[in-house]
């Protein structure tokens, strides 16, 4: 996780808005370059943004400190007095510029991940005001009017994961994410979700979060991690589940490997729904004859068994009737 508790994403280009700025008119780019009368030329043909003529941006965007010239700044750029995390910056933006591409080109910010950059899959959420929006898609420009901007940063209040925020604990104790591309925009929208609602069911977890898209699918540890820090912060005692740890011990050179049993994994058809679903099916396995010993997770099982009673082909058989065929 990142500065406060999220993965952490690769520094995007220091590159200017300008030198990013493509030949061709994006739907972005018509639809405030219409609005900020920045596009020369642009038509709508059959819903389709098209544009004869290229935007170019008067002059690069750059960091301000001062007050400046109001007057100096061209009509299609803002000086705007951003608020992020409590802490403020002077900066002047193009009228196109998202708050995602604000944070991370000119401020250094990198405390959103960008996934698809067209209001999509949530992975860039911050709050504005309490409320989660997608950054990649607010300008900027409409922004320093007073408005409060929180990040995944803003949350944490002290060290290490007693000094995180309940609900990036949650997350990063339950297991609430895969590769972390969209973890801090899930835990953004969480945080709004809680403060409106302190006690969601999981239909409402689902209305709430439902403008983030995981797309390794962790929806199930998602959740779980929601409900936990919604319990956490409404000062109930919460426990995490214990991660289970597989230690190898080394077999003495003399075993009989029939004695010792034969051992091997399984990936599921189907994975399971959670990991707390494994270890009452491994009691389950274990009930059966011949079988020594079941280890494993929610997505593959490994069974060692007496090759006296059992053979491969039983195994898999044990395991179709538990209701779990493996591969
Ligand atoms: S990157 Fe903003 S919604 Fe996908
Ligand atoms: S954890 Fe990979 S996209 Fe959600």
């Amino acid at each position: 996780m990142g500065e406060a508790g999220a993965p952490t994403s690769p520094q995007p280009d220091q590159k200017s808005f300008a030198d990013r700025t493509k030949a061709t008119v994006t739907r972005r780019d018509f639809l405030i370059g219409a609005g900020a009368g920045a596009a020369t030329a642009a038509v709508v043909l059959g819903g389709a943004a098209v544009a004869t003529k290229a935007i170019q941006p008067t002059q690069t965007t750059t960091t301000a400190t001062g007050a400046g010239n109001l007057s100096a700044v061209p009509a299609t750029m803002r000086r705007v007095e951003l608020n992020i995390d409590g802490n403020k910056h002077t900066v002047l933006v193009d009228n196109r510029e998202s708050l995602w591409e604000t944070m991370n080109f000119q401020l250094g910010l990198s405390n959103s991940n960008l996934g698809c950059d067209r209001a999509q899959c949530g992975a860039c959420a911050v709050l504005v005001d309490g409320k989660a929006v997608n950054s990649c898609t607010m300008l900027s420009a409409r922004l320093g009017r007073g408005q409060q901007v929180k990040t995944v940063a803003g949350l944490a209040t002290g060290p290490g994961i007693a000094g995180l925020h309940p609900i990036q604990r949650a997350f990063w104790l339950e297991g609430g994410f895969q590769c972390g591309i969209c973890t801090r925009g899930f835990i953004m929208s969480t945080v709004a979700l809680l403060a409106a609602n302190p006690r969601p069911t999981d239909i409402q977890i689902a209305e709430g979060l439902s403008g983030n898209i995981c797309r390794c699918g962790e929806y199930a540890k998602v959740f779980k991690s929601v409900q936990t820090a919604a319990a956490e912060m409404r000062g109930e005692k919460v426990t995490y589940r214990a991660i289970p740890v597989v230690v190898e011990v080394a077999k003495p050179a003399t075993v009989n490997p029939a004695a010792a049993g034969t051992s091997k994994d399984f990936q599921f058809v189907t994975p399971l729904a959670t990991i707390e679903e494994f270890d009452p099916l491994a009691a389950t396995i274990k009930k059966s004859d011949g079988v020594l010993d079941v280890s494993g997770n929610e997505r593959s099982i490994t069974i060692k068994w007496d090759a006296a009673k059992l053979d491969e082909t039983k195994v898999r058989t044990i395991l179709t009737n538990s209701g779990h065929p493996v591969r």
